[in-house]
């Protein structure tokens, strides 16, 4: 294998915001060993590392001229590995898209991950803000993540090892990470069960939320105790545009670009809501989407 090297990537071509500048280049990891040859690249050029998965959870805001975007290449299809008593053991690449994960669990009629249906993005990055919806998580599914750092290479972590929270996840102690692999434990049950359970999650998702949208999902985690779309659509940004960026008329939480939304149009109504909703309720919003 070698590490795949393509240079001057336009941000607006990865993300589902469609929006931002050309970053340096784009890296391409096709197997463990590349790894090496990606520290040697990070040594030797003036470059940031980001590792990008499908960008829709992205908001490329800033410069991101010096960008080293990582792209992990993964096998098109989940192995199953074992079994530990009910469950079903299989791994799965982390630059597998999470939907082509759920459709082999369908296939292979194993059930605990329908809640995720309709999440986009990969493997690698749902487990790195530990994406969640209906009541399941990454956590919940997750048994061991296999990470590389600079420093110790590539090692499996157990599940129990790292830290999970509301969209968030480290492996142990290490903070700077990327995500090769990850196991996984779902329990037998019928194809048609399966995806009955996915079909009702996708029927609730498109009648609350703007599926079809470029959006980057929920833009704000929602406070302790509260909703950030109630909150967002209690203070009047349900709808609210700003150039070609709006707030959903569907659900206040989500940012959509209508065509030709640009980042700082994007962050100024982010901005603008924030503010707004301090200032009405005293809740101060957080953003899930991760801006660059
Ligand atoms: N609401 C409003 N106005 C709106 C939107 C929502 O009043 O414009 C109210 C709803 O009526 C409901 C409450 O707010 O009473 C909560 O809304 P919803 O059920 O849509 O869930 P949410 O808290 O907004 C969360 C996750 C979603 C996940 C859904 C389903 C976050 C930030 N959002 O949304 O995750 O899909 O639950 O489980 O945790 C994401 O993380 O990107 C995401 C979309």
């Amino acid at each position: 294998m070698a590490l795949g090297i393509r240079r001057h990537i336009s941000l607006s071509d990865l993300t589902t915001l469609r929006m931002g500048g050309e970053a340096a280049c784009e890296l391409t990891v096709r197997g463990e060993t590349d790894f090496d040859e990606l520290s040697d690249f990070l040594m030797r050029e003036t470059v940031r590392p980001f590792v990008i998965g499908k960008g829709s959870n992205l908001l490329a805001a800033g410069d991101v001229s010096d960008l080293a975007l990582v792209r992990i290449e993964s096998p098109a299809s989940p192995e199953q590995v074992g079994r530990d008593g009910e469950a079903v053991i299989f791994r799965a690449g982390a630059g597998l898209r999470l939907p082509a994960l759920l459709g082999w669990a369908f296939k292979s009629g194993l059930t605990g991950m329908e809640g995720l249906s309709g999440i986009p993005g990969t493997v690698g990055g749902a487990v790195a803000m530990n994406a969640g919806s209906y009541g399941i998580d990454m956590a919940q599914v997750v048994r061991r993540v296999r990470v590389w750092t600079p420093t110790e290479g590539v090692e499996w972590i157990d599940s129990a090892d790292c830290s999970w929270g509301y969209r968030s996840f480290c492996p142990g102690r290490i903070s700077r990470f990327m995500i090769h692999e990850v196991e996984f434990g779902l329990t037998e049950s019928t194809p048609e069960k399966v995806k009955a359970a996915m079909n009702a999650t996708m029927d609730k998702k498109k009648a609350g939320q703007p599926i079809a949208a470029w959006t980057a999902g929920c833009v704000f985690k929602n406070p302790e105790g509260h909703s950030a779309g109630r909150l967002l659509d209690q203070a009047g940004f349900k709808g609210r545009e700003h150039g070609g960026c709006r707030f959903s008329p569907m659900h206040a939480n989500f940012l959509e670009n209508t065509g030709e939304g640009t980042a700082r149009e994007a962050v100024e109504l982010i901005e603008a809501a924030r503010e707004e909703v301090a200032k009405r309720f005293e809740v101060k919003l957080e953003t899930e989407v991760i801006i660059i």
